[in-house]
């Protein structure tokens, strides 16, 4: 399956230098909070304004924008707020929850008659009695936690309401969780590295829910604004698939592919997401132990590769492309682990190309975003070698590899320089083209 042939960007669009591409992309921190961005916290978001850029750049008014691991959404935002249509794929359910809802401007009349209902249901005698089945609950939640939320689950199986307005409660109801301060016993919940840390008190559930409540309908208010200016209030918002390996669509059905895709080994999202995913079991249609078996199929998971390291006990087989077997020699001469998850995350990111570069038409770009990481102190160049992947396996031509610099707080990773080398300092964008059909 897979061809070697050097790594060389294949054209270079403009004879500008790469530094001014650089400091076209320097978004810097700020103003990112825009539209229904910050509805729900997300670990390695990408910032809007790349999102804007690529988008504004690579497609046109009424084309099909897809990003097969669009996470918290940010992509399908952008793409209605720029007039595509906006179509995402997760593997994560919760993920696939919050881009949907953040994507779909509910009315703000509909939100308003909704959160009033939940309101006086909240104030009356809610059932308190239900429970997930997570293991060590009361542990990770008070008890008075754990009931309130059970109270505001009801409540919002109550409220009459449509499915759209519905999802927004659903993701009101996880953003108390999966939160920078969240209800649960836990600190740095977004980033999947949680710690214990027990409440010294009632976190108080259901005013920090109501407090969501108002905030989301001003988040709601401002992204209805922006779509209206851009006359495209009914937008076309769709979850097209889970599995970015397997799209169930069509060749050639997008016009543009953006999407940040996972680092190796670096965050696992089901860690973080269960502590919300357990309390919403029929909602996501799977139990807390469905999710965390998921959680193994994830691209990027160090959980998968242990079973076929610890089983075979060999060095993971070579995938015929020299830039990336030497990483994987590398780590394998230090431990088999490493070497494992490195091989898994390349061999499976070839699958995600693959299909990137099938339902991208002809002649349309597929960009990334994407950080090296560092393994076990090795210096991993992933924008490189998925470039390198992407065109030796799924035949895209490499346009440009741009590099920008991460804002001192937008890099996304609570990190252990000492532990892990070197932190993520760059971030690189890597525009791919789909060859066009050769002519008969
Ligand atoms: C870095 S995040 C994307 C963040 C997104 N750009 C945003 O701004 O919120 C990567 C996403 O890839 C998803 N993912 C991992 N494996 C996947 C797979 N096989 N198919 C689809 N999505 C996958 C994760 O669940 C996660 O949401």
């Amino acid at each position: 399956m897979f061809t070697d042939e050097p790594f060389v960007p294949a054209t270079v669009e403009t004879e500008k230098p790469a530094s001014q591409r650089t400091a076209e992309l320097d978004f810097g921190a700020a103003g990112h909070l825009y539209a229904t961005h910050p509805l729900h916290a997300f670990a390695a978001r990408c910032p809007p304004p790349l999102v804007d850029w690529a988008i504004s750049r690579y497609s046109a008014p009424g084309e099909v924008v897809l990003d097969p691991m669009v996470g918290s959404g940010t992509t399908l935002v952008e793409a209605a707020l720029l007039g595509r249509r906006a179509w995402g794929a997760d593997i994560d359910p919760l993920s696939r929850l919050i881009a949907k809802a953040k994507a779909t401007p509910v009315p703000v009349a509909a939100w308003d008659t909704a959160t009033a209902q939940a309101k006086r249901l909240l104030s009356g005698t809610p059932d308190d009695g239900w429970r997930p089945d997570l293991p060590r609950l009361d542990r990770w939640f008070l008890p008075a936690a754990a009931a309130d939320l059970a109270r505001v689950r009801s409540v919002i199986q109550r409220v009459d309401c449509d499915q759209d307005v519905r999802d927004l409660l659903w993701v009101a109801f996880s953003a108390l969780i999966v939160a920078r301060t969240s209800v649960a016993n836990v600190r740095d919940l977004v980033h999947s590295r949680h710690h214990y840390r027990p409440w010294d008190r009632d976190p108080g559930v259901p005013s920090r829910f109501l407090q969501q409540l108002r905030r989301f309908r001003r988040l709601l208010t401002d992204y209805r604004g922006r779509l209206e200016a851009a006359g495209n209030v009914t937008p076309d918002v769709r979850i097209v698939a889970q599995d970015a390996r397997h799209l169930p669509l069509p060749d050639g059905c997008a016009d543009l592919v953006f999407t940040s895709p996972p680092y190796c080994s670096a965050l696992d999202y089901t860690r973080a997401h269960m502590f919300a995913v357990a309390w919403m079991p029929k909602v996501l249609g799977l139990s807390a132990a469905e999710y965390r078996d998921l959680g193994r199929r994830y691209v990027g998971t160090d959980r998968a590769p242990l079973g076929e390291a610890a089983t075979r006990l060999t060095r993971p087989p070579a995938l015929d492309l020299p830039a990336i077997d030497s990483v994987v020699e590398s780590l394998a001469e230090q431990d088999l682990r490493p070497a494992w998850i490195v091989h898994r995350y390349f061999r499976e990111m070839a699958k995600v190309l693959e299909e990137c570069a099938r339902v991208v038409r002809p002649g349309g770009h597929t960009v990334l975003v994407i950080c090296p990481s560092n393994i076990r102190k090795l210096a991993v160049p992933t924008p490189r070698l998925l470039a390198h992947l992407a065109n030796s396996v799924a035949g895209l031509k490499v346009e440009h590899v741009l590099e920008r610099t991460l804002h001192e707080r937008r890099r996304v990773m609570p990190y252990l320089e000492a532990a892990f080398g070197p932190r993520m300092r760059q971030e690189y964008v890597v525009v791919l083209r789909r060859p066009d059909r050769p002519r008969r």
